[in-house]
Parts: structure tokens; C-alpha cells; sequence
């Protein structure tokens, strides 16, 4: 908790001005403002937040400086994803990477690496040989033990925790999510990836990564996976939640049971993604282009000038819902990242439609704090 000042709202409270609970939260308030999220909850987890290379680039913008004063760990929304950092075989970018690495050090902060194996964002060459014929299971094996060497080990101590292997699990609960690593290379290249990475810096943290956490049939497959690894010794060291909720899902017992399962396999769990998307569920309309629809614009995208105060109530009591859930697993739960600062840079206005203005995050489009920072501050606070 940030010092509180107490002479002065003992006094205050002498006085009879205030009640010293009220005072003491006031404090608090203060205290926090100046510092941050991160300091609020440092007794309780890490806080961090997902950025890009436009924001650590300079220092001294607002944002850059929001960021360091808010969070205490970082994750590159793109930066060190496979396509984006070697577009061309052997010829890694990594003037992003390295100011982002920098930037967290600058600042003391848990820098999370993300992601060193996922079938998104892939560069063109990954699954082809010269003659553009698939590429055999030894060389995409061979493939991803070099990006893993070559990425882990040049951040080896700076780079603490690695999203290792990102969304590898079946949307229907089936097992391995079928994708070109799967067909080419079979589960193992899973454990392979861990295998490496733990070879590239025995001391970073490793994680597995996912989305939909709340579901009962990749929990089963998660936990069977966890206990094969730990039985044959893959190096697992926690678990990521991405935490991509809305206002009214997911259904916040099965949540927890996952955080349970987890637990009782003595791994820690990462919130690795939070965002809580407030549109309209557009499922039916993945990849429409509103902006050409009046009516399916006015009843997907139904808040371009800014959110009605009722619906950031919802906003503000979601959040808190999720902090205290978060709060009573923090035995648990190691870390708590936002998937981005504010909320004009989230992929929220983009995803599952294009060109939406949503409002996900807990800093506005002016990078002013919305209520629900607030909010979870005065979760401390009381
Ligand atoms: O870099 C190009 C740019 O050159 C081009 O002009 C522009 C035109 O659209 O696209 C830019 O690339 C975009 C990239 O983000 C950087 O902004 C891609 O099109 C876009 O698809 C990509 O989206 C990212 C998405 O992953 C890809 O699946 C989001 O920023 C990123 O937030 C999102 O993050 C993922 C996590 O890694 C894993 N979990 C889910 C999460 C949300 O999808």
C-alpha cells in the first residue's frame, strides 16, 4: 500500500472533519494517483499491460509515461510474434524487441515474452521448403528449436516469463487444436517448445496460454496435460488465462473452477489478456464491414460517441467482480495484464468486427483512468 500520510488525516479525523475510514480511503486515492494500479495491488500480484512498439518507442510520451507509472510488467502485443519479428528466415528485427526489453528494464519491470509458438501470425516461409512443398516434421521441429534459442537465449535474465506456446488447444474440446504445427509435427512439438525454451534460460518462467479458460472440456484436457508434463518432466511452470470477457460471459463459477483445477496442480495462473468487451455479442458477423451497413452499424457499433453512463457502471462492476475474484486466488494468481492501456488501441474495435468503437480497458481514449480504476482501487481502499 503507497504511504498514506498519516499525520495529516489523523488530524483531520480529530478534527472530526471526516471519519477515518473516509480518510484513509481519500488518502489512498491520492497516494495511488501518483503512483498506480501496480502499487495498489503489489502486496496481492503483478499488474501489466500488453504494448506496442509505438509506445515504448518514445519515453516521453503521455502514454509511454502511463504505462510506466501503472504497471509493472510489460508483454509486446506483436513485437517478438514469429512473422512480425522474422518476416525472412535467419533475419530476425530486432530493434523492436530490444527497445521494448529495454524500456521494461528502464522502468523495473516483469517483461513477458509472447508468443514463441502460435499458428497466428506466422511468417510465409515457417511451413515450406525452397520448392514450396510442406516442410518435413524435422525441419519445423529444427525451425522452432532455432527461433526459441535465438529469441530466449538473447533475452536470457532480462525476458522473465514466456508465453511459451499460445492457443494450442481445440476450440471443441477435442484436444490439440488442429493447425500446421499439429499436422506437420504432432503434439510433441508442444512439449519440444517448453523443452528448448527451459534449455535457453533455466530460470525464466514458462507458460502455457489460451483463451476460453472457463470452458469444462479444455480445463480436462489442460489438467491431463499438466500432469503428463510434470510426471515426464516437461518443464510447465504456470498457466495463462488470457481473459478476453465481456459484460455478461463467461459464467464466472466455471472460471473459477479452472482457477481451481489449476491451483490443485500447484501451478500458478497468469492473467495474461484482460480486456471486457461492452458491444453487442456479434458472433454471426465475424469479419462484416459495418461501416457499409447503416443497420447493422447502428445495432452492432451502437456507442461511437462515447459509452452511456449505464453501461460503464456495468463496465466499472465487471472489473470489480474480476479483481475480486482475482484477490481471493492471489495464492494463485501471480500476475494481472491488461491487453493494452487504453482503450483506443485495443484490437477490441477491430475484432469480431472491423471498425468498432469499444470500450475494453481501464484508460479512455484520452488516456484519462475510466471508473473502473477507480474502482479497483477502491478495492484496496477499503
Ligand atoms: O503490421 C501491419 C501493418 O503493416 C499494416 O499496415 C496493418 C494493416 O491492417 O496491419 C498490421 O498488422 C496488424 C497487427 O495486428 C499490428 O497492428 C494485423 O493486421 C492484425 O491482424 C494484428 O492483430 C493482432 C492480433 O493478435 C493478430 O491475431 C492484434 O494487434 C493483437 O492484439 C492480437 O493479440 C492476440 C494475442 O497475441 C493472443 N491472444 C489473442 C489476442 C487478440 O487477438
Amino acid at each position: 500500500m503507497p504511504r498514506l500520510g498519516r499525520r495529516r488525516f489523523t488530524t483531520l479525523a480529530a478534527a472530526g472533519v471526516l471519519g477515518l475510514a473516509q480518510l484513509r480511503a481519500r488518502a489512498f486515492h491520492q497516494a495511488v494517483a501518483q503512483t498506480g494500479l501496480k502499487d495498489a495491488f503489489k502486496d496481492d500480484f503483478l499488474i501489466g499491460t500488453a504494448v506496442d512498439g509505438r509506445t515504448i518507442d518514445d519515453p516521453s510520451t503521455p502514454l509511454a509515461q502511463l504505462v510506466a507509472r501503472e504497471f509493472n510488467a510489460i508483454t509486446p502485443t506483436n513485437l517478438m510474434k514469429w512473422g512480425p519479428l522474422e518476416p525472412r528466415e535467419g533475419e530476425p528485427q530486432w530493434a523492436g524487441p530490444d527497445r521494448l526489453v529495454a524500456f521494461g528494464a528502464a522502468h523495473g519491470m516483469t517483461v513477458v515474452g509472447h508468443t514463441l509458438v502460435w499458428h497466428s501470425q506466422t511468417p510465409r516461409w515457417l511451413f515450406v521448403d525452397e520448392q514450396n512443398a510442406p516442410v518435413s516434421k524435422e525441419r519445423l521441429l529444427k525451425r522452432i528449436e532455432t527461433r526459441i534459442r535465438t529469441l530466449v537465449g538473447r533475452y536470457q535474465g532480462r525476458v522473465a516469463i514466456w508465453d511459451v506456446v499460445n492457443e494450442a488447444i481445440d476450440e471443441d474440446e477435442k484436444g490439440w487444436r488442429q493447425s500446421p504445427f499439429l499436422n506437420i509435427a504432432g503434439p510433441e512439438y508442444v512439449e519440444r517448445a517448453f523443452q528448448i525454451a527451459h534449455e535457453a534460460d533455466p530460470k525464466a518462467t514458462l507458460l502455457y496460454n489460451d483463451y476460453n479458460e472457463h470452458n469444462p472440456g479444455r480445463r480436462r484436457f489442460l489438467v491431463d496435460v499438466i500432469r503428463d508434463y510434470k510426471r515426464r518432466g516437461v518443464p510447465i511452470h504456470g498457466v495463462g488465462f488470457q481473459g478476453h470477457v465481456g459484460l455478461e460471459y463467461p459464467d464466472f463459477a466455471e472460471y473459477e473452477k479452472s482457477l481451481q483445477a489449476i491451483a490443485a496442480e500447484g501451478l500458478p495462473v497468469h492473467i495474461t489478456e484482460l480486456d471486457v468487451d461492452v458491444l453487442p455479442r456479434a458472433s454471426g458477423y465475424t469479419g462484416a464491414e459495418i461501416s457499409t451497413n447503416f443497420e447493422l452499424s447502428e445495432r452492432l457499433n451502437p456507442w461511437k460517441t462515447g459509452l452511456p453512463p449505464e453501461i460503464d457502471a456495468r463496465l466499472t462492476a465487471r472489473y470489480r467482480q474480476l479483481f475480486e475474484l482475482f484477490l481471493k486466488y492471489r495464492q494463485t494468481i501471480a500476475r494481472v495484464s491488461t491487453w493494452g492501456t487504453f482503450d483506443g488501441e485495443s484490437w477490441k474495435n477491430n475484432f469480431p468486427v472491423r471498425g468498432r468503437t469499444n470500450y475494453p480497458l481501464l484508460f479512455d481514449r484520452e488516456l484519462k483512468p475510466k471508473a473502473a480504476h477507480a474502482g479497483l482501487i477502491a478495492l484496496k481502499a477499503r
